[in-house]
């Protein structure tokens, strides 16, 4: 993981804090062999395998004939088209889920908060292979990783989508930069702006993908997150509950009109409605690391027990499984999805375990005096969330 600043190879030469301040946010880069001599995480089997995958999620884009189709996946080897054949790409998302291959290539772009990360997409293409010309609403890393690809680009206004497409394909495209990708050669592009890769012969590209929630999406899921946390301090569905009154309600002749009144108390009720930034921390912690749908975690089939677990963890260390998502904040932490209060012995190892995603051994010899800790560490081993062995 580069330091802020640092000048990196990944970014051409730029650091970091470079980097944010130039870039991100604002405007496309392209960096020539940001990762020299890399190897494609996954080989074009090992792809198709994972599109086989009930737990991952695939996409097949063909452009037969002029005419774009999609299919979602899981895809079984005889259901992709023939690697001969041009003009279709498959999409496999949430690899780094899947493949620690592909988490070590997500975890060198950490210089962006772990609460931005999305996933790492892998797409694989024929000759004339894409997803059409389009734009995408979050920020992205294209890194070329097999064959080549050409990009155009540009910072068109008008994102208006061709109508009946089973995809986002745009009306109108033009681009003021045109340019091929070879393997290890990255582009950095920002929110909207418009896109098209096309492979040239067979190829594959990572996509280093970001989160960035709608309001929509932030008020619907805070105010639903409220409301659990409203129900849990007055102690469920009990007496302390707040509800509607109404003793001054005369009879009337008009049964389905909505009360004024009603309107005017649940108005005062909604009124009060109060929260503090801890809450919204809180509500972002949990949200935030919450484990993806298709997201199952896999238990040790014979796990060490307490005291074995502790001197496996003391000789070789111990990590985050791929998979588990660790924040926290000067309160809290959240382990995929689940808040606790961050005690003054978890400060001791959990914001660096978080952020590292490891502890090596020597580390957890310092810090297994504490039994709290130990016993912690190995009800989320035996979950499956940490492993031992942080080398491995
Ligand atoms: C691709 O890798 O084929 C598409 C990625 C993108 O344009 O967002
Ligand atoms: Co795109």
């Amino acid at each position: 993981m580069p330091l802020p600043d640092e000048p990196s190879t990944l970014l051409g030469g730029l650091s970091p804090a470079q980097f944010m301040r130039r870039y991100w946010q604002k405007k496309p880069l392209l960096i020539r062999q940001a990762i020299p001599g890399i190897q494609a995480p996954l080989s074009r089997d090992e792809l198709f395998d994972l599109a086989d995958n009930d737990d991952a999620e695939s996409r097949l884009i063909t452009h037969f004939r002029q005419s774009w189709a999609m299919e979602h996946g899981p895809f079984a080897p005889d259901e992709l088209p023939s690697v001969k054949k041009r003009d279709w790409t498959l999409l496999v998302q949430g690899v780094n889920l899947h493949d620690d291959r592909a988490r070590s290539l997500l975890d060198r772009f950490r210089f962006i908060p772990d609460a931005r990360l999305d996933d790492l997409m892998i797409s694989y293409a024929t000759d004339g292979g894409g997803v059409g010309a389009h734009f995408d609403s979050y920020d992205v890393f294209l890194l070329q990783v097999h064959g080549k690809r050409r990009w155009r680009f540009g910072a068109q206004r008008d994102l208006s989508l061709k109508e009946g497409l089973p995809l986002k394909v745009l009306q109108h495209f033009e681009a003021d930069e045109e340019w091929v990708l070879e393997p290890g050669d990255m582009l950095y592009l920002p929110p909207h702006i418009a896109h098209d890769g096309v492979a040239e012969g067979e190829c594959m590209t990572c996509s280093i993908g970001f989160r960035a929630p709608s309001a929509a999406e932030l008020s619907g899921q805070f105010l639903y997150h409220l409301a659990e946390r409203m129900e849990e301090m007055s102690g469920g569905r009990g007496k302390g509950e707040q509800r509607y009154r109404d003793p001054t309600q005369p009879a009337v002749t008009n049964p389905a009109q909505l009360p004024p009144l009603l309107v005017e108390r649940v108005g005062a009720i909604l009124a009060n409605i109060e929260w503090t930034e801890k809450e919204v921390a809180g509500f972002l912690g949990t949200y935030l690391s919450e484990p993806k749908a298709n997201v199952v975690f896999d238990a040790p089939q014979r796990p060490l027990n307490e005291k074995r677990f502790i001197e496996r963890a003391k000789q070789s260390g111990l990590k985050l499984d791929r998979k588990t998502v660790l924040l926290y904040d000067k309160h809290a932490y959240f382990l995929n999805g689940e808040r606790e209060l961050m005690s003054p012995k978890a400060r001791k190892w959990l914001p660096e375990l978080a952020d590292k995603r490891y502890l090596e051994g020597k580390r957890f010899v310092t810090l297994s005096g504490e039994s709290s800790m130990t016993v912690l560490l190995h009800e989320w081993y035996c979950a499956g969330w940490i492993q031992v062995d942080a080398n491995a």
